[in-house]
């Protein structure tokens, strides 16, 4: 039901290091953390970029966006000053370079398609069509490694349309949906596009509710739980995974 590991880094390293950057991944490591969660967007050419919101403006300076940046000049823009100045210069990752930093250093991962607006299946696509590339004894047509020890990623996202553009591309994939808060259609959502998984804002969850998502069969994963309390409880809930901005209060071996 949850192959994967019970306990995720959120954006490569959490709050020790500029979200979504390799330095991320670095910190992530140190900590002993082997699974990361990030986002990834597309820029004006069609890249994937490693990249939580649409516009610049929080983690790189400037007014443009993704959706209207080409690649090349998005990887040139500083995403580690706004943290720290021990961290100017950090680039913004493309997809490619950051998933194979991961896969090299057995860093299982949960990709988050991340549509910048209006480009939910491009980025769908994208991000499945990439992955297939990356990982191709494993997702090789009728496949059906889902476990971690394959090393495939798990692809999630808040956007159906994304999530339906991924499994056209590459149906053997392991799919995740996410919420903010459970909708009552949850479940015909989930099984509708085929997810392992469904991935929900902790702060909305009820113990009922985990209970219901456990029996229906699909994998449970909470973000971003940063107390050890609250993560203790969520696990005594059937909360399968927990995604968590602090790497340096909760060990990656946290039960
Ligand atoms: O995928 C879990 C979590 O990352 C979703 O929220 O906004 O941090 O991408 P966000
Ligand atoms: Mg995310």
């Amino acid at each position: 039901m949850w192959p994967y590991p019970t306990m995720i880094a959120h954006r490569g390293g959490g709050s020790t290091a500029p979200e979504n950057t390799i330095a991320a991944l670095a910190a992530g490591l140190r900590h002993g953390y082997r699974a990361v969660e990030f986002d990834v967007m597309l820029s004006r050419d069609g890249i994937g970029v490693i990249m939580h919101d649409p516009d610049f403006g929080r983690t790189v300076a400037g007014t443009g966006s993704i959706a209207a940046t080409d690649a090349a000049d998005i990887a040139r823009l500083d995403a580690g000053s706004w943290f720290g100045s021990e961290f100017a210069g950090e680039p913004v990752p493309l997809f490619v370079p950051f998933a194979e930093y991961c896969k090299s250093h057995g860093i299982w991962m949960n990709v988050e398609i991340k549509p910048a607006p209006g480009h939910d299946e491009a980025t769908g696509r994208h991000v499945a069509e990439t992955v297939r590339r990356l990982f191709p004894a494993e997702s090789g047509a009728g496949s059906d490694a889902r476990g971690c020890a394959s090393g495939l990623p798990l692809l999630s996202s808040f956007s159906a349309a994304a999530l339906r553009a991924a499994r056209a591309a590459a149906p053997e994939l392991p799919r995740a949906i996410a919420f903010e808060g459970l909708p009552d259609n949850w479940e015909r959502q989930a099984r509708e596009l085929g997810v392992l998984s469904v991935h929900v804002d902790h702060v909305q969850l009820t113990p009922a509710l985990a209970q219901a998502v456990k029996a229906a069969g699909f994998g449970l994963f909470c973000y971003t739980v940063n107390d050890p309390g609250r993560a203790r409880t969520l696990l005594s809930w059937g909360v399968d995974a927990i995604c968590t901005d602090r790497i340096d209060l909760l060990p990656a071996d946290f039960k």
